[in-house]
């Protein structure tokens, strides 16, 4: 698979066996999930045939060989984030987990009564809901920053809310929103913060940015990064917190149990040092095996290019979806700042209809609230229709859509 500066689609696509078994199917739903190229269906399969033992506990050469395999996955993790210390990743078994995670090891320990979270309009519900749990439970409050007119996020208003400024503890918002697009400016918002003297945590869920992006937590400055491995080629069932080490030495455990204890007695017990703290019980380990191979391909395209062919993308659906009569499109208008998701919606036609009609041709979008229902009343939507795209998407996908759409409003006679 060696391929040299820029990425071939046509080659990309011929790596996803799925497209072999439904040659005319346009997936566009890689907001939800990505396909799995053959190198991660077969390390996860090879993990059974050559290494399938139990890790970290074995002193025999398969549990071992497991173990490395394991934990070279956290160093890759590590990499690909631009994180020196493979310590300071947890696996998890989602984003989700991730974020509760944050939630009850360190907001429930370091925040009380009275203390703000500051989230915004535009957050997918993993990062409302565990808030809205630790809300009922401590008494803090929550803040959701608006959006702008043109669905950025109008995160200066923190200031003008005119409450007690020392109260905000965390800002946790999306790097980009998985209904619009949006890339929000993640370390402009963290200068901000600095420069009005607000000593917060900044979280950022990274489940949409993490897949389409170069991601260098040095850049973007912030204390907790949650993404998961289904929507950047990897399978389902295995997420990663990443933590700046002093805030997971001050972190307390969410689940506890087997594996992650030094010592257990009677009536207490020693937790095991991070990150095995965090990681009760056993773990996806051919998951996690094959989200190193998930890793390994994207490196081998270059994040650098999957972005540049996600803008490429982007600019092209944008144009082409503003020239269909009667779509709302829902997102920037102009073409930076966001990636190639695009939600839209034509009045008075439930986007259902939209994406059952776009099924019959073969053309996989998702409709719905997209679990955000926060920002769809934002945007004054019960639903939007939402196509979003990935590595092995072509222009040609694009037309297809826009093909689509069309037959959309001549069916139902709009
Ligand atoms: C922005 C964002 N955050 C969190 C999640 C939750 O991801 P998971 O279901 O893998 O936990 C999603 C999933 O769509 C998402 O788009």
């Amino acid at each position: 698979m060696k391929r040299d500066k820029f990425m071939k689609v046509s080659l990309v696509k011929s790596d996803f066996p799925i497209f072999d078994e439904y040659p005319n199917l346009v997936y566009l739903d890689n907001a939800a999930t990505s396909q799995k190229p053959h190198t991660v269906i077969d390390a996860v399969k090879q993990f059974y045939v050559k290494y399938n033992a139990n890790i970290h506990r074995g002193i025999y050469k398969l549990s071992e060989n497991a173990t490395q395999k394991y934990e070279n996955v956290r160093s890759k993790v590590a990499g690909f984030i631009g994180c020196d210390d493979p310590k300071e990743i947890i696996f998890t078994k989602n984003t989700n987990e991730a974020i509760n995670l944050i939630v009850y090891g360190w907001a429930r320990v370091n925040l009380k009564k009275g203390d703000i979270v500051v989230l915004s309009e535009m957050e997918h519900h993993a990062n409302i809901v565990p808030w809205i749990r630790l809300k009922q439970e401590l008494g803090i409050n929550l803040y959701f920053v608006p959006l702008t007119s043109d669905y950025g996020l109008d995160y200066k208003k923190i200031l003008a809310q005119g409450f007690d400024l020392s109260k905000i503890k965390l800002v946790s918002i999306a790097h980009v929103s998985n209904v619009l697009g949006t890339i929000n400016p993640v370390s402009e918002i963290v200068k901000f913060l600095k420069e009005n003297k607000l000593s917060v945590k900044v979280c950022i869920d990274a489940a949409q940015s993490v897949p389409h992006l170069p991601i260098d937590i040095r850049d973007l400055d912030c204390d907790f990064l949650t993404f998961s491995a289904h929507k950047m080629l990897g399978p389902s069932g295995v997420g990663v917190l990443w933590a700046r080490l002093k805030l997971l030495e001050s972190m307390e455990p969410f689940l506890a149990g087997s594996h992650m204890i030094l010592k257990v007695f009677r009536d207490n017990v020693i937790f095991a040092d991070f990150p095995d703290k965090f990681e009760a019980g056993t773990a996806n380990l051919e998951g996690v095996v094959g989200f190193g191979a998930a890793i390994d391909y994207l490196n081998k395209l270059g994040m650098q290019n999957v972005f540049e062919h996600d803008q490429t993308l982007m600019k092209y659906g944008l144009q082409e979806l503003s020239g269909i009569d009667g779509l709302k499109l829902f997102g920037l208008k102009e073409a930076k700042n966001r990636i190639a998701i695009f939600s839209f919606g034509f009045e008075g036609i439930h986007p259902h209809d939209i994406a059952q009609i776009l099924d019959e041709d073969n053309i996989a979008i998702r409709s719905g609230h997209h679990c955000a229902q926060p920002l769809m009343d934002s945007i004054k939507q019960s639903a939007t229709a939402r196509a979003s795209c990935y590595i092995y998407n072509s222009k040609e996908d694009l037309d297809k859509l826009v093909m689509g759409l069309k037959k959309v409003k001549q069916t139902l006679g709009i």
